[in-house]
């Protein structure tokens, strides 16, 4: 009998598991379950004589693949797959694949919701602004960036896009206004919504000389990951510039300098939460499911990432 372990530090909602298993379990398989582990040797462990593995942000490095003597795929219930090893997958010949667009309607509303909470000064009692008029950037114009600028359109905001992968046809289409260059996005933009993913390229490539082309009253939005900033230019442009917010699903690694030093001016949630619904993780856990079972049944490898 075929084994599916669904390996996640930060557990699904029941009712996704639920539906994991019934998939699994309809198509004949066993379905393990691996929630809240506090260390990776747990996950090594559980995935020895396994054929398939869901993950969420779970490390899947090459010791873990390596570790999986059955393993034939992985699948990243979810966007970003930068947790994945997919140089170590495909020498095992294990298939990767991720989710996409699953979760991005949950990230998105992360995204605003984060934008009114620093807007209305963390609803503290004290007069704040509104987002209707407000410039917004959509920094890659891929599966969240479109939910983002669909909400926001609602807000009444004014809105661009940079993405080199979207045709300028696409995002106008959509009522935006494309921009050539990353520069001109963040020059004239009061908000800037990251959502582009963590890779080699991208890598702490938001820094200081970007961040200081903002207009006043700046706020960078970053639901994407906290690998693509540039903590040594954030800090310097939180120094420079009083007006200069920041708000990210995920805790910075100079968390302690801006808390102690630019009170009011950040929001960080705790874990990372963008995808942290019910919806978001049934659309997503279910889909992983169903691509685990039309693989290991069909061969099918439709968004497979590591071709
Ligand atoms: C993604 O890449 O899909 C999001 O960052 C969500 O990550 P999570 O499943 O760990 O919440």
């Amino acid at each position: 009998m075929k084994k599916v372990l669904v390996a996640t530090e930060k557990p699904f909602a029941k009712v996704a598991v639920d539906g994991i298993r019934k998939i699994v379990e309809g198509a004949g398989y066993e379905m393990r379950l691996l929630e809240k582990y506090t260390s990776h040797s747990e996950f090594l462990e559980a995935v020895t004589d396994v054929d398939a593995v869901i993950i969420r942000s779970d490390n899947a490095n090459r010791e873990l693949i390596e570790s999986g003597k059955n393993l034939k795929i992985i699948v990243r219930a979810g966007a970003g797959y930068d947790n994945i090893d997919l140089a170590a997958a495909t020498e095992k010949g294990v298939v990767a694949m991720n989710t996409p667009g699953q979760n991005s309607n949950a990230v998105a509303e992360l995204a605003i919701g984060m934008m009114i909470y620093a807007a209305r000064n963390h609803f503290s009692g004290t007069s704040g602004t509104e987002l209707r008029g407000k410039t917004l950037g959509i920094h890659a114009y891929g599966n969240v960036g479109k939910y983002v600028a669909e909400i926001a359109k609602g807000f009444g905001m004014k809105l661009f896009a940079f993405d080199p992968f979207v045709s300028s046809e696409v995002i106008k289409k959509d009522g935006l206004t494309p921009v050539d260059t990353i520069e001109e996005l963040y020059k004239g933009c009061q908000y800037v919504s990251l959502h582009i993913p963590a890779n080699a390229q991208t890598k702490k490539s938001i820094g200081a000389e970007l961040l200081k082309l903002m207009p006043k009253g700046a706020t960078l939005v970053n639901t994407a990951r906290k690998e693509v900033i540039d903590e040594e230019g954030l800090l310097k442009i939180f120094e420079e510039r009083p007006d200069f917010k920041y708000l990210s699903d995920i805790e910075p690694d100079c968390k302690n300098e801006i808390i102690e030093k630019y009170s009011g001016r950040y929001f960080f949630t705790p874990k990372k939460m963008g995808a942290q619904t019910s919806e978001a993780n049934i659309n997503a856990g279910l889909a992983a499911a169903r691509q685990i079972v039309d693989f290991l049944e069909k061969g099918i490898k439709t968004y497979q990432v590591n071709k």
